[in-house]
């Protein structure tokens, strides 16, 4: 079976992307990416194709190849639905908030309302590709829904999860490690159905890295490679932990074990904790799961990989206020950076709203900069917490245009995105105009501690010993003081 026309429900983070390298790579399929969400539609049908909604590395110039050629951006869900052969789920998943599994299950409320979207438009059969993280046997309510609902028509439902991660999507999308494609191998159709799904993605991917497995190994591979790659973060931030009081230097620890081929160089940088739609999410999926099972011994393990990984944003925050002396009541703290990661405008469960949060109850100032981020979007997330009203969280805290704007007069400025830019500022400049002592607190330990040093900051970072300013520059400046 030969597909010619793709319907994805969801522009996101996973649907915008994923489908636009598709069409790019299959010019001869119709791609129509739909959302319920006029303005996102709107902003990826803009003319000028740097203002599409997300920003990725690589991802404008893939939009400009194929949009208008074989990709459609729309809102009309409806005719999508009933032209496509084959339909991608891609809409958030987002924990639970109230409810039974509050803040642990996903909520399914979106996946099922596209459920029951596609059972009243579909007219002819059709292939259903979930492309959501979802918890596993989800695809089992998907069947129950479409079967029990539709038109008498035959549904197909097979698992493809996503395994990009945000700011390198295009270069993952383009050379991914594998393409895993879950299925019903026991039937006809459900054969047929997955070898349309590997020949779209044999277009550019070469045929040894799509696997093919049965749904349920499908979806619980996705849970399971997050939990994992979040566990190493956690892993190296525990150790990080260790490492501030007995000495040892945390990078030279990812460095030496990263060399084991066992263990392998990757995903063992200590920072102030992951963040990001995915990793806590996953896990609280699986931690609901193994619970549901009565897998308590199962649930309690992976569930040490949050626990790790709050007590490391608690502690980052904590040790700011320590360090300054005890109190940053009224005292002015720039935060630089606010994405969960750099190369990404995506700020969902980033470490910087948890230390913002923490720090605004110490009453501090805070001024954020991020060169990707809006400000709306900054006071979205805090204003979620609910820890304090809007208002408040808009006198508290400003967002600004330049980095050296939020520096000046600053008691402390704290990194809490990796931006390359970051290492490229002009620290001397900074540290002239901060307050002194100048407090400097490297969440993802990207700059450099001796340089920094020299020019006079107090460097705390994760992992490694505090430095302490030069102690020449220490009787220059007690020189000045006296
Ligand atoms: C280990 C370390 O590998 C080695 O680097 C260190 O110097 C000493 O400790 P060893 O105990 O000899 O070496 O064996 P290893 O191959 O690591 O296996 C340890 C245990 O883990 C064995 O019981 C093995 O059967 C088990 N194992 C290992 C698994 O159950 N699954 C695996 O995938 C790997
Ligand atoms: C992740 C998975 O990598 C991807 O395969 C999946 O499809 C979605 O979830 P993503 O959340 O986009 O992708 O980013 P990732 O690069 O995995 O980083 C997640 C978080 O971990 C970030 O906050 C990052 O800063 C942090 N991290 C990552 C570390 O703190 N240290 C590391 O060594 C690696
Ligand atoms: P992800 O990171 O999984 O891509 P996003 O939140 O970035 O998640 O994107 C999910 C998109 O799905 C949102 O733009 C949302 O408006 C859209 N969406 C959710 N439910 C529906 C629905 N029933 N029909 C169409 N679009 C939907």
């Amino acid at each position: 079976m030969k597909i010619k026309n793709i319907c994805c429900i969801g522009a996101g983070y996973v649907g915008g992307p994923t489908m636009a390298v598709i069409a790019q790579k299959n010019p001869e399929i119709k791609v129509t990416v739909v959302d319920i969400n006029k303005e996102r539609i709107a902003a990826w049908n803009d003319e000028n194709v740097e203002n599409i909604p997300i920003y990725e590395p690589g991802l404008s110039a893939v939009v400009a190849e194929a949009r208008g050629r074989n990709l459609f951006f729309s809102t009309e869900v409806d005719k999508a639905i009933d032209e496509a052969e084959m339909i991608f789920i891609s809409v958030n998943t987002p924990t639970k908030t109230y409810g039974i599994g509050k803040g642990m299950a996903a909520d399914l409320k979106w996946i099922e309302l596209c459920a029951r979207q596609i059972a009243r438009v579909a007219k002819e059969d059709k292939i259903i590709v979930e492309k959501s993280t979802l918890p596993v046997r989800t695809a089992e309510a998907l069947k129950s829904i479409l079967d029990n609902t539709g038109n008498g028509v035959n549904f197909q439902i097979l698992s493809n999860p996503e395994f990009l991660a945000e700011g390198t999507a295009i270069d993952d999308l383009h050379n991914p490690d594998r393409i895993l494609i879950g299925g019903d191998s026991s039937s006809k159709a459900g054969k047929i159905a997955t070898q349309a799904l590997v020949d779209v993605y044999a277009s550019w991917v070469s045929e040894e890295k799509i696997l093919t497995t049965n749904v349920w190994s499908s979806e619980l591979s996705k849970l399971t490679a997050n939990a994992f790659l979040a566990q190493r973060v956690s892993s190296i931030n525990a150790m990080s932990e260790l490492c501030e009081h007995t000495g040892a230097d945390v990078n030279e620890i990812s460095r030496a074990i990263g060399m084991d081929s066992r263990i392998g160089p990757k995903f063992l940088k200590a920072s102030v904790g992951f963040g990001g739609s995915c990793f806590q999410k996953d896990i609280l999926n699986l931690v609901y799961i193994a619970k549901s099972f009565g897998l308590n011994e199962v649930a309690d393990y992976w569930e040490q990989v949050i626990i790790m990984n709050d007590h490391q944003k608690r502690r980052f925050a904590e040790n700011i206020v320590k360090t300054l002396f005890n109190t940053v009541s009224g005292k002015k703290i720039a935060l630089l950076g606010w994405a969960f990661k750099k190369d990404t405008n995506d700020t969902r469960e980033s470490a910087a709203i948890y230390v913002a949060d923490y720090l605004l109850n110490e009453r501090a100032e805070i001024v954020v900069y991020d060169p990707k981020v809006k400000a709306e979007q900054i006071y979205a997330d805090l204003d979620y917490l609910g820890s304090r009203n809007p208002e408040e969280n808009r006198n508290l805290l400003k967002v600004v245009e330049k980095p050296y704007t939020a520096c000046k007069d600053a008691h402390a400025i704290a990194v809490l995105t990796e931006w390359d830019e970051f290492k490229a500022y002009d620290w001397e400049n900074i540290y002239n105009c901060m307050l002194k002592p100048a407090f400097l607190f490297d969440g993802r330990n990207i700059l450099d501690r001796k340089k920094l040093a020299n020019l006079g900051f107090a460097t705390n970072s994760i992992g490694l010993p505090a430095v302490q300013m030069s102690k020449e520059k220490k009787l220059t400046s007690l020189a000045t003081a006296g």
